[in-house]
């Protein structure tokens, strides 16, 4: 989504926060814009489109200015044009915004009668005319930006240039997100560290309704009340993770391939394979006595945890709600102190979870976090935070993180299992995943192409699986939506006939996931139902779970390794993942930058 990077020091800024960009790109974007301040004019140049396109702009311009912002936009208000691009400007203020103001239309209005011309659909453009006004009250920029704090509806981090003010980068915050990182030759300001890593390993993470300014040297702030405030440094080591896909085509195949490594990593960084016990600070958790767990995420993240809901109940025998945060948070559930409430989200910084985890907050309910990105407002927010460990995801559609997820969630289910006694045989199952895993990523792309041909020629399709496999059907449905287009829907297979069976048709293609559960005879019952319609079968199956019988009633199948019922939704999540990738590839889509999507999605 929508990323802001800003510098002020003693080096030209103009490559600097080009290159910030760069690091935020992966958030996804669809214009970017940058603007400096010299003798006081604003050089701002923006583009449509890749970065590239900004970049053939500026080339050959000679630009020694040492202030400036930047921003990547994710269109929200106003199509992705050049336009509507930031920063957004008059001749007194220049602004990059991330956020949405809810209130942009009322003050527009009022702004147009003042005579303020508006050449942006942007709730953006607002407000650069709104602390414009304030200006020309006589205000300064301090006071303006107070007057703006008490005006403003909605979330907004804010980077802002006066024309007044040569040395000084304003900032504000309210729900988005906007960290300050100390350089050697200045300071800047990111929307999140990754894009400062390079330049900062100290960080000071703006709270909610902070607002003051950056200069070469010092960080100044004012609370919400309009008190002067000190936020404190930390050091944070960014990882400057490798950013370059290491000879794949896309990130998203790199990702893909890392996930044996990433199973392996966040799963012994909670269990003691050797002495089959839970590692000491996780087993903390235990003695709280949870009666429920209340699981809240979007996206994938929530899928994690509709699959985590199986774990926590069959295993820890703890009742398990799972929720996606946009509900949640206006769902007006009672919340209560002896539930554990769990938030799963990749970046940490997804608006509709953050949200819904500060309604639990506020009530004292203990809080927890299953998150990729230390030090991330979530991370810095809930009570406990269980990392995963998956490095950075640069892909949008979410792979290694997902797993990691996965991996977070059996082992939370084992630490708050009654008797630890019986737990023997689920290590011995989660030893051997990451070498099953890496069998599955590396037959299943060899073999995953033949039927993403297939798929890509159709508009619709179905994913169906039971019980631990009916999550990973949603997976897949929104893995195969998000990169390839295709319009799919995930079931659970035993609610077919409810309703989806309707749809099928000669053209219409069913992906049944079938393994050797208890369950199997049941969805092989559906295969039967789809394939009396006429409607064409794939299967996701393990080996050795059908017969030759069975096998006829598919057009084809991958064929996963042979594994237990505990391990085969981590090996139906790569064989969707490479169905969706392969059946993009073919339809010839960005496959780490799918359209219209955002990494990190940092509005509501
Ligand atoms: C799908 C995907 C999204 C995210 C969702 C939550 O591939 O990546 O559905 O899972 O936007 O993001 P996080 O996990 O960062 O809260």
């Amino acid at each position: 989504m929508c990323g802001i990077v800003g510098y002020v020091g003693s080096e030209p800024a103009a490559h600097l926060l080009i290159e910030g960009l760069e690091k935020l790109s992966y958030r996804g974007y669809d214009s970017s814009g940058i603007a400096t301040l010299h003798n006081r004019h604003f050089h701002r140049v923006r583009a449509k489109g890749k970065l590239e396109k900004l970049k053939e702009k500026l080339e050959g311009q000679e630009n020694l200015a040492t202030i400036g912002i930047a921003h990547t936009r994710w269109a929200t208000h106003g199509m992705p044009t050049e336009a509507n691009a930031h920063p957004h400007q008059n001749d007194k203020v220049s602004l990059v915004h991330n956020g949405i103001i809810e209130n942009a239309d009322s003050l527009k209005k009022m702004l147009l009668q003042q005579g303020y011309e508006f050449e942006s659909e942007t709730d953006t453009e607002v407000i650069a005319h709104l602390l414009h006004y304030h200006l020309t009250q006589g205000l300064n920029p301090q006071q303006a930006l107070q007057k703006l704090q008490e005006t403003l509806r909605g979330a907004y981090a804010l980077g802002i240039l006066f024309a007044q003010d040569l040395n000084r980068i304003y900032i504000m915050r309210h729900g988005s997100p906007l960290v300050v990182g100390r350089g050697e030759t200045g300071h800047f300001i990111g929307s999140d560290a990754l894009a400062l890593g390079e330049w900062c390993q100290q960080f000071c993470y703006l709270e909610n309704g902070d607002f003051g300014w950056i200069e070469q040297g010092r960080l100044s702030l004012w609370n919400e009340a309009g008190e002067p405030c000190e936020r404190s440094f930390q050091h944070v080591s960014v990882v400057s993770e490798n950013q370059s896909k290491e000879g794949y085509p896309y990130f998203m195949a790199k990702e893909i391939h890392e996930q044996p490594q990433v199973i392996r990593q966040t799963l012994s960084a909670y269990l003691d394979f050797e002495t089959f016990g839970i590692k000491e600070d996780f087993a903390a958790l235990k003695s709280q006595g949870y009666k429920r767990v209340q699981i809240v995420g979007c996206g994938t993240a929530f899928l994690a945890g509709r699959l985590g809901k199986y774990w926590l109940e069959g295993i820890a025998g703890l009742p398990t709600s799972v929720e996606i945060a946009s509900e949640f948070r206006y769902c007006q559930k009672p919340i209560e102190t002896d539930t554990l409430y769990l938030f799963i989200s990749q970046s940490g910084e997804t608006a509709d979870t953050l949200a819904a985890h500060e309604i639990v907050k506020a009530v004292g309910a203990p809080t927890g976090a299953i998150v990729n990105v230390p030090h991330s407002t979530l991370d810095r927010e809930v009570d406990l935070s269980l990392y995963t460990y998956a490095g950075a995801e640069i892909g949008v559609a979410s792979t290694k993180a997902f797993t990691a997820q996965l991996c977070a969630l059996y082992a939370l289910s084992l630490c708050l299992a009654p008797d630890h006694k019986k737990l023997k045989e689920h290590f011995e199952v989660l030893k051997s995943l990451p070498g099953l895993v890496q069998q599955t990523v590396d037959r299943i792309e060899k073999e995953a192409p033949r039927i993403a041909m297939d798929l890509a020629k159709t508009e619709d399709m179905l994913f169906i699986g039971r019980h631990t496999l009916y999550p990973i059907a949603l997976e897949g449905a929104l893995k195969m939506k998000e990169l390839s287009y295709v319009h799919a829907e995930g079931y659970g297979a035993g609610e077919l006939k409810h309703g989806p069976i309707a749809l099928i048709h000669a053209g219409f293609p069913t992906i049944a996931l079938l393994d050797e559960s208890a369950l199997k005879e049941k969805t092989l019952s559906n295969v039967q139902e789809v394939q009396a319609r006429g409607g064409p079968l794939y299967g996701l199956v393990s080996e050795g779970a059908l017969t030759a019988e069975q096998e006829a009633s598919f057009k084809d199948i991958l064929y996963l390794p042979k594994t237990s019922e505990e391990v085969s939704p981590f090996l139906m999540t790569i064989a969707v993942q490479w169905l969706a990738y392969f059946t993009a590839m073919v339809r010839g889509n960005d496959i780490d930058q799918p359209r219209n999507l955002a990494k990190s999605v940092t509005v509501e």
